[in-house]
């Protein structure tokens, strides 16, 4: 028998931990674990947390309970919580959870191996001052032709009810060399579309050539590599969206016409309580700006109801800017008291109210993205395949506007790029018709 080691990863919240999951994943290949998609299988559990809402911290301890049974039959089984709940609790986890034995916080990841190979239980939350970017591996282990890229972490901005700052921590951009040989990489590996990634990604202002650069100068030289057929970047805030950035979005045609651009509320009062530092009326114009620059774009959000002190006026204000915008997309959530966190001291709006309101809103949303998913059929669109559809001979992948597209092609293959009729506009996916093979 071999040693193989097996890990099962199961990643919570965000893409970028979704990103961070996979670089755990190849630092501790090279000590000899492979992943499992069967965690009865596993030598090593890794629960890669998120701290967002209460909700999503609440779902590791029901899932560490149910992990407690697993390791009751198989005890050199090892659990570790990793991602922002460990940054925020540390040792906490371990008092709470005995079944846990390591707790590794995302800027910590690097020293996951040497972790892993510890006796006893270990807790690594500290923001080192070495770059834990520079432990990359030569290689990624890629699945299919999107990627992500990882170019700025943390954020300065301090909303008034986002764990963020405190559990990623201050705003640092990668340099731009680095992230221009790693797309390269990429793309050498058979990539055709690189998301660009960060907490804060369109603060991002990297060391390059004569000095910083901004996100709009990074995409551009990005956009000169060859094969590089599809760029996004996420998230962005609305005050970081600088001239530069917004003209590239009518230059590059690799960039593709989809933004998420979250507002979080609609409300002058309720703004400047999240401390968010811009009026609904400033959205709206920059809104404008980048329509200027790319006509087609289409915009997403993120939205709180029932932020403390959100009246039914302030909830209205809200419901008035989503119709004045139209988004293609957005995510929604009731508000959620963070320890730590400025609002956190504020009294909350009744659950009831935030409930309805988030109901309200939501149905607002849906019925706009049915409609602009709607004005999609009949239309040509591009789609890149990322995987095999649920009917036998059908591929899945995305749209220019990240629409998820089904094309019947038995000839299609992962990676492909395709023009296609849209047909049918279903609930969260478009069903097209293939017309040619792009490439
Ligand atoms: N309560 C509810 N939603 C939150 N978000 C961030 N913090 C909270 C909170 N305390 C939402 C914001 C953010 C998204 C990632 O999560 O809308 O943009
Ligand atoms: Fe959190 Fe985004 Fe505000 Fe930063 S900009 S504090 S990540 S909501």
């Amino acid at each position: 028998m071999t040693d193989v080691k097996k890990l099962f990863v199961k990643t919570y919240g965000c893409q970028m931990n979704v990103y961070d999951s996979e670089r755990m994943a190849e630092a501790l290949a090279a000590q000899g674990y492979v992943t499992t998609d069967v965690v009865e299988e596993a030598d090593l559990v890794l629960l890669n947390t998120c701290h967002i809402r209460e909700k999503a911290s609440e779902k590791l301890y029901s899932d560490l309970g149910r992990l407690r049974a697993l390791k009751a039959d198989k005890p050199e089984m090892k659990i570790g919580v990793a991602g922002c709940v460990a940054q925020a609790e540390g040792e906490e986890i371990l008092r709470r959870a005995p079944m846990v034995d390591l707790v590794v916080g995302p800027q910590a990841y690097h020293r996951l191996p040497a972790m892993v190979e510890a006796r006893g239980r270990v807790v690594d939350t500290e923001f080192p001052v070495e770059d834990k970017f520079a432990h990359l591996p030569e290689r990624r282990a890629l699945r299919g032709p999107t990627a992500f890229l990882t170019v700025q972490e943390g954020c300065d901005k301090f909303c008034a009810f986002c764990v963020v700052p405190y559990t990623r921590g201050a705003e640092v951009s990668r340099p731009v060399a680095r992230l221009l040989d790693e797309a390269r990489k990429l793309v050498a590996q058979g990539v055709r579309e690189i998301t660009l990634l960060g907490q804060n990604v369109n603060a991002y202002h990297g060391e390059g050539p004569g000095g910083a650069w901004g996100l709009g100068r990074l995409l551009r030289e990005m956009a000169r590599i060859e094969g590089l057929d599809r760029l996004r970047y996420t998230t962005s805030h609305p005050n970081d969206m600088h001239d530069d950035l917004i003209a590239a979005h009518g230059d590059l045609p690799q960039l593709m016409p989809y933004l998420h651009l979250p507002v979080q509320s609609g409300s002058d009062r309720i703004l400047k309580a999240m401390n968010r530092k811009h009026t609904a009326e400033a959205y709206l114009r920059l809104v404008e700006r980048i329509r200027a620059a790319r006509p087609d774009i289409l915009l997403s959000s993120d939205f709180i109801v029932g932020f403390p002190g959100e009246t039914d006026a302030d909830f209205r204000a809200t419901l008035d800017l989503i119709r004045a915008v139209g988004f293609g997309a957005a995510f929604s959530f009731k508000y959620s008291a963070r320890p730590g966190t400025p609002a956190a001291e504020k009294t909350p709006v009744p659950a009831e109210v935030a409930d309805a309101r988030l109901q309200e809103l939501q149905a607002l949303i849906t019925a706009q993205q049915r409609t602009v998913q709607q004005a999609m059929v009949g239309r040509e669109v591009a789609v890149l395949y990322e995987k095999p559809g649920r009917k036998p001979g059908q591929m899945v992948g995305k749209s220019d506007h990240l629409h998820a597209v089904h094309v019947s092609d038995p000839e299609g293959r992962i990676g492909d790029m395709v023009r296609a009729r849209v047909s049918v506009s279903a609930p969260n996916s478009l069903a097209a018709d293939l017309i040619s093979r792009i490439a």
